[in-house]
């Protein structure tokens, strides 16, 4: 009842801004999440948003706790980067997700390049475990334990790890990190794994390598980095979620969500596609209980890596160049208002119960959706139109109520109309 009263509170004040991580937590998640990076935290602009928590109340370090920088020589630590996202986290009381430790990728050449016995990896793998996550201990809600370690056709992606020790350095890893931090939830992460399909029926069998192992999996991480117009049915990312829960997992998240565009400049029509998208992987993952929350990979297209890696793409967030919400934002901030006043059911909490069964927070009043109800509810303020996925009616609303051509204005709840 309270996180109802909350949610209807910012939706009812005219002009108010109802935002993602507010929207999210009423909505039942743990929250919604940007990942970001050292050298942006110097952008005021930038960072008077990325601090807000009613807009983002997680943080993931975009690359500062990875090995290359927190051990670049055997034995020798430094958590200088890290340290100040997740101390910027701290000061804004925002939860941490901590990435990442067992990578292929930003690798120092000492581990890549080395020639080692198994007994020699097992201890660099351990030492190096042991040495960060303790370092962070009681600072970070969740590590990326082992990150990325699939092709996708589902087959075992070769790296030094693999071809010292095999499979058994995933649930080593795991059990070095679980006695480092017992707090910490500890996620495999991957991309590709969203939907099902080899990778997903592969991430699957690593959450049950590393239970069969002993060791303690809490979560699987769905990094999700998209392509608009080619994102999968909400039933089947949810099919995929609900495979990692029935594995043993007790929590699934988007860690590292973006969506973008193939080509550019992205069009009028191309921006709605994206806001579909976003839409439905957070209808995804509100519909899935054990889903906690949603991290962007960075807020805005200014700070996105996409155009660095995919030459010609990108476009791919919630916020554009400029720091202005995108369609897309629209989409997900409405997607999670909808969820929070038809009433929530809390996340998969920091208790993590076993619960294996999903919980569809739409109500079935919002599913039987019909044409906005009458206009008692709602003032109107002269002619105007709803953009798509826009708030047009709901007690205490005065914004317009004329939804934009292709769209109509749909009853979710007394408190939210949408045009869809
Ligand atoms: O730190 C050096 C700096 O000293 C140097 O001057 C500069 C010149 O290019 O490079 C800096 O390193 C860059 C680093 O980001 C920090 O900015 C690397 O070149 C660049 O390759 C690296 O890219 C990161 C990428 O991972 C590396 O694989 C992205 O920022 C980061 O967003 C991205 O994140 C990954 C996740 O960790 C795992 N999942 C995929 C995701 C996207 O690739």
């Amino acid at each position: 009842m309270r996180l109802l009263t909350s949610a209807t509170a910012v939706l009812a004040i005219p002009g108010a801004s109802a935002q993602l991580n507010k929207l999210a937590k009423a909505a039942g998640k743990l929250y919604f999440g940007s990942a970001t990076d050292n050298g942006e935290l110097s952008d005021t602009a930038y960072v008077n948003i990325l601090k807000n928590t009613d807009e983002f109340g997680q943080i993931t370090p975009g690359n500062g706790q990875k090995w290359q920088y927190t051990e670049p020589n055997q034995g020798q630590f430094s958590y200088t980067q890290g340290d100040q996202i997740v101390d910027f986290a701290a000061t804004n009381g925002q939860i941490v997700r901590c990435h990442t430790l067992v990578w292929y990728s930003q690798l120092p050449s000492w581990v890549s390049s080395g020639s080692w016995t198994k007994d020699q990896m097992t201890s660099i793998i351990n030492t190096h475990i042991s040495n960060e996550v303790g370092h962070y201990k009681g600072k970070c809600y969740s590590w990326d334990v082992v990150n990325e370690a699939l092709n996708d056709d589902g087959t075992y992606r070769s790296n030094i790890f693999y071809t010292v020790l095999g499979e058994s350095y995933i649930p080593l890893a795991f059990e070095a990190a679980a006695a480092a931090d017992p707090a910490a939830k500890l996620y495999y992460n991957d991309y590709n794994i969203e939907a099902t399909g080899a990778k997903q029926a592969s991430t699957v069998k690593i959450v049950t390598l590393v239970k069969n192992a002993g060791a303690r999996i809490d979560g699987v991480g769905m990094q999700a980095h998209l392509i608009v117009g080619s994102v999968s049915a909400q039933s089947t990312l949810q099919s995929a979620m609900n495979s990692y829960i029935s594995a043993g997992a007790t929590e699934v998240s988007y860690t590292e969500l973006d969506i973008r565009f193939s080509s550019l400049p992205a069009t009028d029509s191309g921006l709605q596609q994206q806001a579909t998208d976003y839409a439905t992987v957070t209808k995804a993952c509100l519909a899935v209980k054990a889903c906690v929350g949603i991290t962007i990979w960075d807020y805005t297209d200014k700070y996105s890596w996409i155009p660095s890696t995919f030459q010609g793409q990108g476009a791919a967030l919630l916020y554009d160049d400029n720091l202005s919400k995108k369609p897309a934002w629209t989409a997900v901030s409405s997607v999670l208002a909808a969820a929070a006043t038809a009433g929530a059911t809390p996340a998969t909490s920091t208790t993590a119960p076993a619960a294996v069964t999903t919980t569809l927070v739409t109500s079935t009043k919002a599913a039987a959706t019909t044409t906005a109800p009458a206009a008692t509810t709602t003032t109107a303020t002269g002619s105007c139109t709803v953009a798509k996925w826009g708030q047009c009616a709901g007690t205490g609303f005065t914004g317009c109520t004329t939804c934009a051509s292709g769209s109509t204005c749909k009853f979710q709840n007394d408190y939210y109309s949408q045009c869809l």
